[in-house]
């Protein structure tokens, strides 16, 4: 089975995706974080992020796993490091480019071939998997996205501006869902449920019943 999450930064994506892995004992797959790996390691190795040559050549020897929710980078745990605001946005920029779209796709594939995977992204269910068992969107006005930014990193110990972090957010999803290469929309399949005023527990719930739903038909 494979279940497809996405929607813009903040929208709860990845805390709702893991609880739900969790309780149904399925493999949970953060896609952003394959972008902010790559996006990392290019900061790592000081390339502009506008030498496309150089960026290629290190997509091509990229050197990633992924284990138990945790992200290694040439054999080095970057889970942590790669949740820095820079990383959000420099994994937005790179994001754009076809050819590190297409080797995330794979990747993404391969890791989710013979498994129960929720995955959770902005094309997961436009263009990686189209045929996936259940197709959520998950939004939230980007004002209550941002105060939860802002609490999540005050909660790592940054001073952060409520402002800035709007704009950035408000910037990110522009970005997002303007690229010419998979751009973030609603597929037409997808079921839409609105983060705004309900907890990550609720809206958990109301996934596992449309798994519930699907499952039944199966
Ligand atoms: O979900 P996130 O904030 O960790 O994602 C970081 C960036 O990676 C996001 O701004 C856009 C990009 N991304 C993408 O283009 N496609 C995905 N499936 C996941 C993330």
């Amino acid at each position: 089975m494979i279940i497809a999450v996405d929607g813009p930064a903040g929208s709860g994506k990845s805390t709702v995706s893991k609880m739900i892995a969790d309780e149904l004992g399925i493999t949970y797959l953060d896609t952003g974080a394959m972008y902010r790996l790559f996006a990392y390691k290019l900061m790592k190795e000081n390339i502009d992020f506008s030498d496309r040559e150089k960026e290629l050549k290190l997509l091509e020897d990229l050197n990633i796993d992924m284990k138990d929710n945790r992200f290694y980078l040439d054999n080095e745990d970057v889970t942590d490091k790669i949740r820095t605001r820079e990383t959000s946005s420099n994994a937005s920029k790179i994001s754009v480019v076809k050819e590190v779209r297409e080797k995330m796709v794979e990747l993404q594939r391969e890791f989710s071939k013979s498994k129960d995977v929720i995955l959770d992204g902005r094309d997961i269910g436009t263009v990686v998997f189209p045929n996936a068992d259940l197709k959520v969107y998950l939004n939230a006005d980007p004002e209550i996205r941002a105060e939860r930014r802002c609490k999540e990193l005050r909660n790592k110990g940054e001073n952060v501006e409520y402002e800035e972090i709007l704009r950035e957010i408000t910037k990110r999803d522009y970005n997002d869902m303007h690229r010419k290469e998979s751009p973030l929309k609603i597929a037409e399949d997808a079921v839409i449920l609105d983060s705004t005023s309900l907890s990550a527990e609720e809206i958990k719930d109301k996934i596992k019943k449309l798994v519930e739903e699907k499952t039944k038909k199966i």
